[in-house]
């Protein structure tokens, strides 16, 4: 299979790099550029491209592409950042400019290449950057330039070695998809062979030789990634995966029974529930302050889990769908540690004396290719294409303390905006990519009026965001016939609510969960 390097000068937008690549159908990896050196050795990619970054070659200490690189007699595209430190390896030079480049820019094509293959000669990009390169070297040629930036792309006169001062990566520059497709297809000449049914069967095949006749234990949420790592080692190994299901009280309405449904029922696996609801409600008791819920959910989560591991004999592997996304985070571009948002969790910490080995059959994948391998195993759409839901469950969707009637409260206001909104996208009525849809009980009472009555009762907040990666995400304007069959559904039907509000927050600044 042919394969990309990507390496990563600190850019926002190498993850988007990769991303192209594998739509492309090529597989590629991404690596800091602290550690390209080693990583080459030991992948012989078939191209390299050179990311951007937030660097100035002019300051002290930063970054500069391995000398190994431009050794491995391989294609490499070097974007903005990559671009200048490969004019400037090659006796080029690169300075400050007096403006910063940000937004769209036409640029002029002046220059026939296999890079801009089929392009139109002055086409919209989309720049981000600070220097710009200033003189080139003999070794290269100028393919394309704009009004404020004579050096836009650049070819090697001898070696297939490009660049751009542009982001092809971002879907604001217009041919952007095109322009990397024509470095893959065109200027590496490297085959689309990175399909998810030859993934599929390749990791069934590595499961199958790691595990041996060993017993593998999986730590089953329900969501998308840790289904779809117990369907596909159950594929594998069948009976040797055993799957723990905590119940901590804190899923959606039909969760837990979904769960059982599927993988108990249809595909048979061998899978133990864990009722704790009690345990974590105990354990929330009195806590109001979000991170503290956060971190004793995380704990008493690991406890339950861990207790029940424990009594399962002769397990010798933990499997984790930790994903693509999370292995190259662990390893940032700086090592710089990153501010705390908020205290996530997934699975883990076992105790040392178990001495499992891992298994991340899904650690070289992103979340959409994820789904794909889903189908792939048969799931159904309601696993594969469900919202993500946060670990700590509807607890950060509850503000203020955690009790047995404010978690019914809002698992039954939840069922209704999702069904409501579910319906909405099936009818048509709803246009906008959601990417989430949830009610949140707020620690607000307020005044309504029931029959004659008055009553003094809770208030649900309504949030749906559309995102493409939970990064950063917007608010839609939701038909109001649909916010209006949510709010008088959740007035009439859950009782102790008297006012439903909408939540129009942005994200930055507001974060997607309440909590
Ligand atoms: P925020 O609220 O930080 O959420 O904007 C971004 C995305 O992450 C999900 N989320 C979590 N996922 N464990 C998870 O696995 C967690 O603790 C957690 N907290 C938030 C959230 O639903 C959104 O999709």
């Amino acid at each position: 299979m042919a394969s990309v390097l990507i390496v990563d000068f600190g850019s926002q937008t190498t993850q988007l790099i990769a991303r192209r690549v594998r739509e492309a159908g090529v597989f590629c990896e991404m690596i800091s550029c602290a550690k390209a050196e080693k990583k080459l050795q030991d992948m012989r990619p078939n191209a390299i491209i050179l990311s951007g970054g937030p660097a100035s070659l002019s300051a002290e200490e930063s970054p500069r592409p391995a000398e190994s690189i431009w050794e491995q007699g391989v294609p490499v595209l070097g974007i903005c950042y990559g671009m200048q430190s490969m004019v400037e390896k090659c006796g080029g030079r690169v300075l400050p400019h007096d403006k910063r480049e940000f937004g769209h820019r036409e640029i002029d094509i002046s220059n026939e290449n296999p890079l801009f293959k089929g392009m139109n000669a002055k086409q919209n990009v989309w720049m981000s950057h600070g220097d710009q390169v200033s003189e080139i070297s003999d070794q290269f040629e100028v393919l394309a330039q704009s009004e404020t930036c004579p050096v836009v792309a650049v070819k090697h006169r001898e070696k297939p070695w490009y660049g751009v001062q542009f982001h092809p990566e971002v879907v604001h520059t217009q041919e952007g998809k095109a322009l990397l497709a024509n470095f893959l297809f065109n200027v590496a000449d490297l085959p689309s062979d990175w399909r998810m049914d030859s993934f599929c069967d390749q990791q069934i095949a590595a499961i199958r030789e790691q595990v041996g006749s060993q017993k593998v234990l999986l730590g089953l949420s329900g969501g998308v990634d840790s289904s779809v790592a117990a369907a596909l080692i159950h594929k594998a190994i069948g009976d040797q995966l055993v799957c723990v299901y905590v119940d901590h009280g804190l899923q959606r309405a039909g969760e837990t029974e979904g769960v059982k449904k599927l993988f108990g029922d249809a595909f048979k696996m061998d899978l133990r529930v864990v009722h704790a609801q009690d345990r974590f409600l105990a354990a929330l008791s009195g806590v109001t302050d979000p991170e503290k819920k956060r971190k004793i959910i995380g704990h008493t989560f690991i406890e339950v889990f861990d207790e029940e591991s424990f009594k399962i004999r002769d397990v010798d592997f933990l499997a984790q769908g930790t994903l693509y996304p999370d292995v190259i985070e662990s390893e940032s571009f700086s090592g710089a540690p990153t501010a705390v948002i908020k205290s996530h969790h997934n699975v883990g910490g076992l105790p040392e004396e178990m001495k499992l080995k891992l298994i991340e059959p899904l650690r070289e994948l992103f979340k959409d290719e994820v789904r794909v391998l889903g189908r792939e195993l048969n799931l159904p759409s309601n696993v594969v294409d469900r919202q993500p839901f946060p670990g700590p469950g509807l607890a950060v969707r509850i503000l203020g303390e955690i009790t047995q009637e404010r978690l019914e409260k809002v698992r039954a206001a939840d069922a209704i905006v999702r069904e409501e909104i579910d319906a909405g996208l099936s009818s048509g009525a709803i246009e906008d990519e959601l990417w989430q849809w949830f009610a949140a009980l707020l620690p607000v009472k307020s005044v309504g009026v029931v029959g004659d009555a008055r009553i003094y009762a809770d208030t649900i907040a309504v949030r749906a965001v559309m995102s493409t990666d939970g990064m950063t995400a917007d608010w839609p304007w939701l038909p109001k016939e649909v916010l209006g069959r949510i709010s008088n559904r959740i007035i009439n039907e859950v009782k102790g609510v008297a006012r439903v509000v909408y939540d129009i927050s942005s994200k930055p600044p507001a974060t997607i969960e309440w909590e």
